[in-house]
């Protein structure tokens, strides 16, 4: 059925509906989680009190609720930094201004296992979205409040975490140094992770870099919480391991951010001491 989006510069329809999250304002918390999986965020969602179906469309799925007196949502962003940052871009024009990806991803550091967790102070900027909105030299660093919140989150659920660098690549495959199709290879696959591991980044997956740019470039908040299935170190492969305990962070991160965001009252940022009142 045809939809009239108004105008092909700013595609919306006359309520607001966002063109490929078909979302508008009302529809989502000021608080979103960006799993990359559209069966994720239902899954997200089967850990609040009370969630409903907003939309689905393409890759693009929500869902709203509410986690423990707190308004949540969840918009997947499928694979990659292209549809992430449209993503990004269209919950920002519906009210949202934190968002905390909740990914997979592959460790590259021997001090990591399959199962563990990763949270993300800043990513490494070898995604191509991300350049087409600032200069590569602009850092990719996650919002300090949310990497706090997730920290928080994990010690109080208990998991095994690690906190540190990411890199964001746009291929799965060679720009993660696996071989292409026939073993396609170039020489720079080489080196992409020993270089990466000599400079202490923990990680490789492929969404932070453009959303947390875009996060900076905008003014708002942005982290990522990671379940690690691949060990590019011992070369194993654990499909959805870890992946209950990222989720279950990355709610309770916005729990905390929540209570954080009500202390701060007019303060513009969360510091330990305003716990002490
Ligand atoms: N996601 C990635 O981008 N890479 C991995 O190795 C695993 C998940």
């Amino acid at each position: 059925m045809d939809k009239d989006f108004g105008s092909a510069k700013s595609p919306q329809t006359r309520e607001g509906l966002q063109y490929h999250i078909r979302c508008k304002l009302g529809d989502v918390s000021r608080y979103v989680l960006l799993p990359g999986d559209p069966d994720r965020v239902q899954k997200i969602a089967s850990f609040w009190d009370k969630s409903w179906l907003v939309a689905r469309n393409r890759e693009f799925v929500t869902y709203s609720g509410v986690y423990k007196n707190v308004s949540i949502s969840a918009t997947s962003t499928g694979i990659g930094g292209p549809s992430a940052a449209i993503v990004v871009e269209e919950l920002l024009r519906i009210g949202a201004d934190t968002f905390i990806r909740v990914g997979t991803t592959g460790s590259i550091q021997d001090f990591i296992h399959v199962g563990d967790l990763i949270i993300s102070m800043g990513s490494v900027r070898l995604d191509g979205a991300s350049r087409q909105y600032v200069r590569i030299e602009y850092p990719a660093v996650a919002h300090f409040e949310v990497v706090l919140a997730l920290i928080e989150a994990a010690e109080s659920l208990g998991v095994r975490y690690h906190v540190g660098i990411t890199a964001s690549t746009d291929s799965f495959y060679t720009g993660q140094g696996r071989p292409g199709f026939r073993g396609y290879f170039q020489s720079w696959m080489k080196n992409i992770i020993p270089d990466l591991r000599a400079a202490y980044v923990l990680n490789l997956e492929m969404e932070s870099a453009t959303i947390f740019t875009l996060a900076n470039v905008y003014g708002v908040r942005a982290g990522g919480v990671f379940a690690v299935i691949a060990d590019r170190v011992r070369d194993e492969f654990v499909e959805g391991i870890g992946v209950d305990n990222a989720i279950r962070v990355a709610n309770e991160s916005v729990r905390i951010l929540s209570e954080w965001d009500l202390l701060k009252g007019e303060k513009k940022n969360f510091y330990p001491s305003l716990i002490r009142g």
